[in-house]
């Protein structure tokens, strides 16, 4: 698929059959993800592969607007020992969201389907996915990015608008 294609056709996917997503196409995602700039390349992030049951359905309790029923969760997380120091630490979220929108856009790629459920920066849903997953304090989650099988069609879609834009002089 060509890139503009992949961009339009990326769309948020909340429902999957139940088929796994393979080893190969998980290692696919997980290059792309770390394919992602990231503030003086500090690549402040971490991929926890979710695929047990038990933990899926505990993640799926984290957020009222994270119930989804995946054969497959990433949990992009940022680590707090590769974070820039004082007030640039925040780049993490930046770096962790090019990264989850790697994975996204190579989701789309694989024809799979994906939808990224915002964790970050949720005090009580940060805390069940901690749990959830056993994370060390250093590590904070970003987003669970459910992925699977597509069970819905979503049309590809430009929401491209040229009032947000502003050429200047
Ligand atoms: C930071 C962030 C948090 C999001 N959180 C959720 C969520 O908790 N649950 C959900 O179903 N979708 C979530 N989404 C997906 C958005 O609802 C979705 O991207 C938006 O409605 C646009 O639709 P599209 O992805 O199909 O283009 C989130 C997206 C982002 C970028």
């Amino acid at each position: 698929m060509e890139l503009k294609d992949t961009l339009l056709k990326r769309r948020s996917i909340r429902k999957f059959t139940k088929e796994s997503v393979s080893k190969e196409d998980i290692n696919i995602m997980l290059h792309a993800a770390m394919s992602g700039p990231s503030a003086v390349n500090k690549t402040p992030w971490e991929f926890y592969v979710v695929t047990n049951q038990d933990r899926l359905a505990l993640l799926n309790k984290a957020t009222n607007f994270s119930n989804i029923e995946a054969p497959l969760a990433i949990v992009v997380c940022g680590s707090k020992s590769r974070m820039l120091p004082l007030q640039l630490a925040d780049f993490w979220i930046q770096d962790c969201s090019a990264a989850s929108q790697n994975i996204l856009l190579s989701v789309t790629d694989l024809g799979l389907g994906a939808v990224w459920c915002g964790i970050y920066p949720q005090k009580r849903a940060m805390e069940k996915v901690s749990k959830a997953l056993d994370l060390p304090e250093k590590h904070i989650p970003l987003n669970i990015i459910y992925i699977g099988h597509p069970d819905e069609d979503k049309e590809a879609r430009d929401q491209y608008k040229e009032k947000y834009i502003h050429y200047l002089d």
